[in-house]
């Protein structure tokens, strides 16, 4: 899974239902990547790396299947190898399923000062020696050989296709509609699998050039496919044999090939001819899958061509196949230069980012290889920005406006926490290169489109000749640095390696603070570390610096395609600040890193704030772009919540959400409105917030209309679903009304335990505002829940389970639901369930309210029951006290410790911790805010809004004791 998709979901996990898409990168299918070739590589690479005084440089292979029945083939592979240095022996790899049965060695160039002597060509082989453990297949010789010199190996040998997996050289088999099987044999050589069909040097960075011949038996539609194109084929003795062009230099696990009846498609179009060639494309799926790829050759040269225009040069071969393969099972597509497998489902995906990041990844992968494991990240990072930047060029619907917004706050996110990626492991490594690709971005902006473009050309070209093609991380930027340097474009004193490193290689971002002096219309620029919670004060102080690109706009000369900086903010300048000329007067507000050029949220001061509000309510709004109204709203109301900016300046920033349409803008005012939320909830000014909320979102809905449209943008659907969500949760009344007419269906249903006819979307709206009735009427949906049964998925149940726990406002459901699932010990509720209904409850005040008097009147039973199951006693002590934010909520949980001081055990710490948590970041944060907010609230709401919430509140506060501050 995507990390972002990780964060997002936790952000949001009791926001928003699952089925809803989160981030683009669910929409586009980019999360299908998360394991890439190199990653894999250089993490399974073995010990055993095979010595280099001899390397490959070309291999002739003959593969032999003599029936397609029998699963045996025969192969002979001659090998011409060049000394680097001194040696006596050849080492290669080759599998241990493989068996030789003859191998041969003559000489065929001297080194120069041996050829002049007249010294005879002669070499012998001493002794075989097969190491299967490493496999290693080692060819002793009777003379020392030196460097310079050249020999060719010849061997013979037979193995078995293999058929229980699909690597080396596999056989697999696809049914068409009448039933009937057709058998296809395929490779998957990527990673260290080529040794599983021929012996060779198996390892990246030894390139060669391969020239291959199969025969295999006569059969109806049947050919062969390879890297490269047929020349010749000819019918011998029942046999096909057919013999391939050779390939360039590349790697061994490039190589390639497929017999089978797959049928072709061509493009409509052509590929633009470059250095004197015309790529030919085909496409290839089973006959009967041809229908769902027809859009796709098209597709395929479109961005062929924006390719060869990028690169300014062709892929180096005379043609590209892209086969869909039946049942594809590798976890990514197979990029083999010249012939690319996909899954079916993936090759016909009318998206362009997945396609173009595949091709660009072979474009750039069989010229040039990372060097090291660490230098994977960033070659990872170039290949996805550069799809991403062909897509915006292409197909810009696809991103929907959204990119790179939605990686970047999550990023955001994460790395403003006291301790990033604590909640989620793993994730690291993914938002290493995400990173790494927002760098890129910064400096196509930064350094305009066409250097950047260059020294990406530059990077391939130089990188690509013969005695490179591996890189490490840092050339990229070497090419850059010394484009932008040539070209004076360079900010004097820093070098882009040196800028990019920061970036790179920190898990936190800065936040850069603009204080404009009227007075004297002078600015001041200051850089910190960004953080979103006070961090506790045992934590050390990070004090770190970045290379800052400011780029400013002005009101009174707004132009968004002027992306360069005016200055740099250096990590390097003592005082860690900078003063420059204002650009404009003091009537106009300016605009610091406007598109999110560089990863960092901006603060300004409160005059500067109080125009940019005014504008945005104003008739000129849009010209400030979307990408950038959205930042001004992230930023102000993230800076508000992290106690950066006083509130008000942050609400006053919403206040043009009421006119505004952009779905990109609103994206981010989702989650915002989760986390002032889950600070607020319970206490009295989240009714005011709420109302709020509503007046915000009702007009944009109103205007999507309630139900979806044929053939509307899926970015509206998405929106409608959340708006839906947020209204009903703050209870909008046509809203519930249509929930709870859904779920009569299911109410009135005779069988209501074969299915849920109702969407999951109305389920949280009913069980918040409904009746007791349909409460319960859900809770025996759980309990008769069919235990095994297909037509019915267990998350259907998960999801109904959610609902029930975390959705209601009535203190009596909740207590229902503990009742029936801990008290009683329903056996319908597993562990997992109860350890859910836990965590759900926290979401809500009357949630962790009741299941903490739950815990107060039957400590001890509750105790027992929970005696050896550690994880649930520490659940219900962390889900019961780590939420309350007032003092009263404090007194409570603290009464609750000293009464059973030495009772807690396991869940000593937690409630210890919980104490502090409520004392030093709840009710401090709250008493910071929630006064700002709630006198900014009073003073925006209408007249009515106020009464009606004076009315709900006397009603609310009869059902749960809430508190007031
Ligand atoms: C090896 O080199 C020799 C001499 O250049 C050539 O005749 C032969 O075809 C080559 N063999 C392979 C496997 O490339
Ligand atoms: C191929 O498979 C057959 C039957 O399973 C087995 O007897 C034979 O040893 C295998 N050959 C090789 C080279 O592994
Ligand atoms: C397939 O068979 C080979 C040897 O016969 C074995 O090493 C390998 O683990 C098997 N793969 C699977 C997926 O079972
Ligand atoms: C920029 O180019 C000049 C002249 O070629 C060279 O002396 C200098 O070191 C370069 N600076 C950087 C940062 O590469």
């Amino acid at each position: 899974m995507m990390w972002t998709t990780l964060i997002a979901g936790l952000i949001l996990l009791s926001a928003i239902p699952p089925g809803l898409p989160r981030s683009i990168y669910d929409v586009e299918g980019r999360s299908k990547r998360s394991i890439d070739l190199n990653d894999v590589y250089y993490s399974k690479m073995r010990q055993f790396r095979l010595p280099n005084e001899v390397t490959a440089t070309s291999y002739h292979l003959d593969i032999k299947i003599p029936s397609i029945e029998k699963n045996e083939f025969s192969g002979h592979v001659k090998i011409n190898l060049t000394w680097k240095d001194t040696s006596d022996r050849i080492t290669l790899n080759i599998h241990q399923n493989l068996e030789i049965s003859k191998v041969g060695i003559r000489m065929i160039q001297l080194p120069p000062d041996e050829a002049e002597k007249g010294t005879p060509m002669k070499v012998n082989i001493a002794r075989k020696e097969r190491q299967r453990f490493k496999s290693w297949y080692i060819i002793h010789l009777e003379q020392m050989l030196k460097n310079g010199s050249a020999c060719e190996v010849d061997i013979t040998y037979y193995g078995n296709l293999t058929t229980n997996e699909t690597t080396g050289l596999y056989k697999s088999a696809y049914m068409d509609i009448t039933g009937k099987k057709h058998p296809f044999i395929a490779t998957y050589l990527q990673l260290d699998n080529a040794q599983k069909m021929f012996p060779c040097m198996d390892e990246p960075p030894y390139k060669a050039t391969f020239k291959l011949r199969v025969s295999y038996p006569v059969m109806q539609g049947f050919k062969a496919c390879t890297n490269t194109p047929l020349i010749s084929r000819r019918t011998i003795n029942n046999s096909i044999e057919e013999e391939f062009e050779e390939t360039p230099v590349m790697s061994t696990n490039q190589l390639a090939l497929v017999i089978s009846d797959l049928e072709t498609l061509f493009p409509g179009e052509n590929v633009n001819e470059i250095d004197g060639r015309k790529l030919q494309v085909r496409v290839w799926g089973r006959k009967e899958f041809l229908v769902s790829l027809t859009e796709v050759p098209n597709k395929i040269v479109k961005i062929v061509n924006y390719l060869q225009n990028y690169f300014n040069s062709s892929l180096g071969l005379p043609k590209l196949d892209m086969m869909a393969i039946p049942m594809y099972s590798a976890s990514k597509a197979s990029d083999n230069w010249g012939l690319m497998f996909f899954k079916e489902s993936e090759l016909s995906s009318p998206l362009v980012w997945t396609t173009a990041y595949e091709l660009f990844y072979q474009w750039i992968g069989q010229s040039v290889t990372p060097y090291r494991r660490n230098d994977a990240p960033v070659n990872k990072a170039l290949n996805s920005y550069l799809a991403s930047m062909a897509t915006l060029d292409l197909n810009p619907d696809e991103m929907e406006g959204k990119w790179p917004m939605t990686v970047l706050y999550s990023l955001y996110y994460e790395f403003a926490q006291t301790a990033p990626f604590s909640r989620v492991a793993g994730i690291r490594h993914e938002a290493t290169w995400t990173k790494a690709e927002l760098v890129f971005r910064m400096f196509n902006y930064t350094f305009g489109h066409e250097l950047f473009q260059k020294s990406v050309r530059n990077f391939f070209h130089q990188q690509s000749k013969e005695d490179r093609r591996t890189f490490f991380a840092n050339d990229i930027f070497t090419y850059l640095n010394d484009l932008a340097n040539e070209t004076n474009n360079l900010p004097p004193g820093l070098t882009i390696n040196g800028i990019a490193a920061s970036w790179i290689n920190r898990d936190r971002v800065p936040l850069v603070t603009v204080i404009r002096d009227y007075e004297t219309r002078k600015i001041n620029l200051s850089q910190k570390v960004y953080l979103r919670d006070v961090p506790p004060q045992s934590t050390a102080k990070v004090s770190y610096q970045w290379d800052i690109p400011i780029v400013m706009q002005a009101e009174d000369n707004l132009n968004f395609h002027d992306t360069k900086p005016t200055v740099w903010l250096r990590k390097e300048i003592v005082p860690k600040n900078l003063t420059m000329l204002d650009l404009t007067n003091k009537d106009n507000f300016i605009i610091v890193n406007p598109e999110e050029i560089g990863m960092f949220p901006v603060n300004y001061d409160s005059c500067n704030w109080k125009m940019l509000s005014q504008y945005l309510q104003g008739p000129n709004r849009e010209r400030i772009p979307p990408l950038t109204r959205a930042k001004l709203l992230h930023d102000a109301w993230n800076l508000a919540y992290a106690g950066e900016l006083c509130f008000g300046i942050a609400m006053n920033m919403t206040l043009f959400l009421k006119q505004e349409k952009s779905h990109v803008v609103w994206e981010p005012v989702f989650t915002m409105i989760h986390h002032v939320g889950r600070r607020i909830e319970g206490l009295d000014v989240n009714f005011k917030f709420e109302a709020y909320i509503q007046s915000l979102l009702k007009p944009l809905y109103l205007e999507l209309g309630e139900n979806p449209q044929p053939d509307e943008p899926s970015w509206k659907t998405h929106m409608r679903g959340l708006m839906q969500n947020f209204l009903c949760r703050t209870g909008y009344e046509p809203c519930i009304k249509e929930a709870r007419d859904q779920f009569k269906k299911w109410l009135i249903d005779e069988e209501p335990d074969k299915g849920n006819p109702v969407a999951n979307k109305f389920l949280c709206p009913v069980f918040k505002w409904g009746t007791n009735e349909e409460w319960e009427f859900g809770l025996q949906r759980v309990i008769n829940f069919p235990k095994t049964s297909l037509a019915r998925k267990q998350n259907e149940r998960t999801y109904l389970l959610k609902t029930l726990a975390g959705c209601p406002k009535d203190a009596n459901k909740i207590e229902k639901l503990l009742q029936v699932s801990v008290l009683d010990q329903n056996e319908n509720f597993t562990d997992a369930d109860v350890q859910l209904i836990f965590s759900m409850l926290t979401g809500s005040a009357t949630g962790y309210k009741t299941l903490f008097n739950f815990l107060h009147d039957h400590w001890y039973t509750v105790k027992e029951r929970f005696q050896n199951k550690t994880y649930l006693w520490d659940g219900i002590i962390n889900s019961a006290t780590s939420s309350f934010n007032t003092h009263e909520g404090y007194d409570r949980v603290s009464q609750l410790y000293v009464d059973h001081q030495n009772e807690f055990e396991s869940a000593d710490a937690i409630i210890r911790k919980a104490l502090r948590i409520i004392k030093q970041e709840s009710i401090k944060w709250n008493e910071e805010n929630v006064p700002v907010i709630d006198a900014w609230l009073k003073e925006n709401l209408s007249k009515e809004d106020l009464e009606a919430i004076a009315a709900a509140t006397s009603i609310s506060t009869t059902a749960v004791p809430t508190t007031t501050d």
